[in-house]
Order: structure tokens, then sequence, then C-alpha cells
């Protein structure tokens, strides 16, 4: 029957178009359950080798090694998050070890505008898997490890 191929056409076109929105507006980060195998430890995330990576490659751009503002060198980087008081939200803190809800960071780079801009402002937002590595190192309590 026609009204019923009709029917599937609009079912399927609603979908894609909830499916759109959602791509475009969905939150920026979904959190896995914690552990994500509760009979397994979570893995520790290193600070060195997996959370200044990102920086490297999203956030040199315009806080770069030895420039004016905050600078997110492998050499400053710690020193410049970890208990470190906003320089536009005191007092905020920057990073506050096992509280990303509190980080200025974290709000920052889920573009939660608790602290206006997200970052980065333009360009790419960061990915899940990136945004899952900051928010558990935060939560681990933010090792300079
Ligand atoms: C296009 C330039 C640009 C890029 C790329 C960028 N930022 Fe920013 N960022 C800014 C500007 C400008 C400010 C100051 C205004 C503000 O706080 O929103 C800022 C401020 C911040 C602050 C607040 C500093 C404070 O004193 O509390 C944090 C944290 C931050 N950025 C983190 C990041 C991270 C992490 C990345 C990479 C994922 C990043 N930014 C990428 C331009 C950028």
């Amino acid at each position: 029957m026609n009204t019923r191929r009709t029917a599937w056409t609009v079912i399927v076109a609603a979908l894609v178009l909830v499916g759109g929105c959602a791509k475009d507006e969905g939150p920026r980060y979904v959190p896995l359950p914690r552990p994500a195998d509760p009979t397994q430890p979570m893995d520790t995330v290193h600070f060195s080798s997996e959370v200044l990576p990102i920086f490297e490659a999203h956030c040199w751009v315009c806080h770069p090694p030895m420039g004016n503002g905050m600078d997110l060198s492998p050499t400053n980087a710690y020193n410049e998050l970890v208990n470190v008081t906003s320089a536009n939200w005191a007092p905020a803190m920057r990073v506050v070890p096992g509280d990303p809800e509190a980080s200025v960071l974290w709000n920052k780079v889920t573009f939660s505008e608790v602290y206006g801009l997200g970052m980065p402002p333009s360009g790419a937002a960061l990915t899940m898997q990136d945004l899952e590595t900051i928010r558990t190192w935060i939560e681990q309590g933010a090792m300079n490890n």
C-alpha cells in the first residue's frame, strides 16, 4: 500500500532529521560508566603522554610555549593549570584535582559556557576520546605523571 510506504518515508525522514540535530547540538560529552567494567580498575591516565599531546595538537596555536598568557607547553602546562586561579574567573581554579565540574579547563573544553568561551573557540572541538582522557586525568587527582 502506498500509505504504508509514505508512513515509512516520514519515519525515516524524521529519524534523519533528529539524528542530524543530535549530531550538531547534542552534548559534547557523554560520560562512560566509570569504570567501564566495574570488576576492573580504571586505567591510569598519564599527563605527560596522554594529556599534553592534546594541548600540543589543539591549544598551542593560542596558548603557546613561552607565550604571554597561559603556557601549555610540556615544561609549564602542569604548573599553569593545577590549583592555579583562573585569570578571568577567579576565584575559580583552572584545574581542581578530583573535580572536573569545578575546573575552568573542563568547563571550557566541554563548552559549558559557565566560564565564557569554549575551547578551542574555533575549529574542531576535542573528540569524545580526548575529553574522556582529560576528565579521567582530573578525576584521578590531576597528577603530574
Ligand atoms: C583560537 C585561539 C584559542 C585556542 C585554539 C585555544 N584557546 Fe584557550 N583561550 C583563548 C583565549 C582568547 C582565552 C582568554 C579568554 C577566555 O578565558 O575565554 C583562553 C582561555 C583559556 C582558559 C582559561 C584560562 C584562565 O585563566 O582560566 C583555558 C583553561 C583554556 N583557554 C584552555 C584551552 C585549551 C585546553 C585549548 C585546547 C583544547 C585552548 N584553550 C585552545 C584562545 C584559545
